[in-house]
Formats: structure tokens, sequence, C-alpha cells
């Protein structure tokens, strides 16, 4: 496909989300929050009752997930999920059930989908290295597992949401490890990304420094 594909991979709060949607909105493009696809599946599974360890019953919900992005809003089977899919249970089930290949495979054209003109902008953890191999510019956005856990304690409060950062820094190790060290799609940068540390750098400071990437990429 000729459309152009810019891959955002990274761990967990790397601000790889903020980040995409603004590259997106600078460029004009789309953009693919693959995680939220992982969380919808574990949400509708945990909706069902399923177990995290319930690989052939995950994979059927991922099958047959009725999902629907529309702008901000996320929907599952009809009824508006954006902010139950933020929830860190919603996320630690999403992290067990994202290392069934079932699971993955049940996702993947779902994701290539969303590859239509003039362009997308995707993140998440094998944007770069499984959905969109072939993508002009890949990068793989880091910061220090600290910085990260406190920007998500700061965001769940902003939302409302109760937090605790010792326990989030536990959960983001854990979640770390277990994204990288699974056998399907391990959480690791594509041989030709750039790797970025945005432990240092402000919001506008990394969309800038992908927006010359692309620049000179293209
Ligand atoms: O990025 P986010 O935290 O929303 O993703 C939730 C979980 O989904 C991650 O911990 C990861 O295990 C999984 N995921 C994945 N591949 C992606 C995106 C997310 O395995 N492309």
């Amino acid at each position: 496909s000729a459309v152009p594909v810019i891959t955002i991979d990274g761990p967990t709060a790397s601000g790889k989300g903020t980040v995409a949607h603004r590259v997106a909105k600078a460029l004009g493009w789309a953009v693919l929050d693959s995680g939220a696809l992982y969380r919808l599946t574990a949400l509708a599974a945990i909706n069902r009752g399923l177990a995290a360890e319930d690989e052939p019953g995950v994979a059927r919900v991922a099958e047959t997930l009725d999902v629907r992005f529309d702008g901000p809003h996320i929907y599952l089977e009809g009824k508006e999920a954006g902010h139950d899919i933020r929830r860190e249970e919603v996320g630690n089930f999403a992290s067990r059930v994202a290392a069934f290949p079932g699971v993955r495979q049940a996702l993947l054209e779902r994701q290539r989908a969303f590859r239509l003109p003039p362009g997308l902008v995707a993140d998440g953890r094998d944007m770069g290295t499984v959905v969109f191999p072939d993508a002009p510019l890949k990068v793989f956005l880091v910061a220090d597992v600290v910085a990260r856990a406190e920007r998500r304690c700061k965001q769940l409060i902003e939302k409302g949401i109760s937090a605790n950062l010792d326990d989030l820094l536990r959960d983001m190790r854990e979640r770390d490890a277990r994204d990288m060290g699974r056998t399907t799609a391990p959480l690791a940068p594509a041989a030709d990304a750039h790797v970025l540390d945005s432990s240092d750098l402000t919001i506008a400071e990394t969309v800038q420094a992908i927006l010359d990437f692309w620049k000179r990429a293209s």
C-alpha cells in the first residue's frame, strides 16, 4: 500500500497516545490507538465473565469484537466504553491476553484496515515490527519507568480515578516485563526505528522531533 504510516511504539504510559494524536492532527491524518483494541477485547471478555487464562474464549471475543471508533468516542457493542477501557484492571487484563497468538491474529486485519489516505499514525507495541512493517517512518518512544508512573498517576487523578504511585510503578514494571518477554510480537524497536527518549522532553518537543523525522523521511 502506498498510503503512508508513521508507527509509534513503546512501553505503557510513554506518552505514545497523546503524541500520536498530535502528530496525526498536524499532518491531517487518522490515528490508530491499537492498545484500545486490546483493551476493548479485555473489557468484552471481563463483561462475559471470562478468565484471562481462557485463550480460546478470549480469542473468540477478539474475532467477533463489535467496536466503533468515532473521533474521541469508542463504542463497545453500541455502548460508550472510552472511560472503562482506561481502568488499570482492564489494562492489566489486556496485557495478559495480548500474549495469546489467537488474540493478536484476530486483531491484525482490523488494525490494517485503518490505513486509509491521506495517512495514518499508529501507536502500540508492534506497529513497526508486525502490523505495518513497511511503514516509511517508525518511532520507538521510551521514557524512564518512574517518569511514566508519575505521568499515569497524574492522568488518572485528573480523570477522577483513584491512583497510587507505588501500585502503578509495580504494575507498570510487570506490564513492561510481560510486553517485552512474550514470544509473539514482543515489545521491541524495529531494526529501522528511531528510538526517541522522551523522559526529559515535553509533549510538544516530542511531537516536533517526530515531525522533523517525517520531513526528512518524505
Ligand atoms: O497501550 P495500552 O496500554 O493501551 O495497551 C494495553 C495493552 O495492550 C498493553 O499492555 C499491551 O500488552 C497490549 N498491546 C499490544 N500490542 C499493541 C498495543 C497494545 O500487545 N499494539
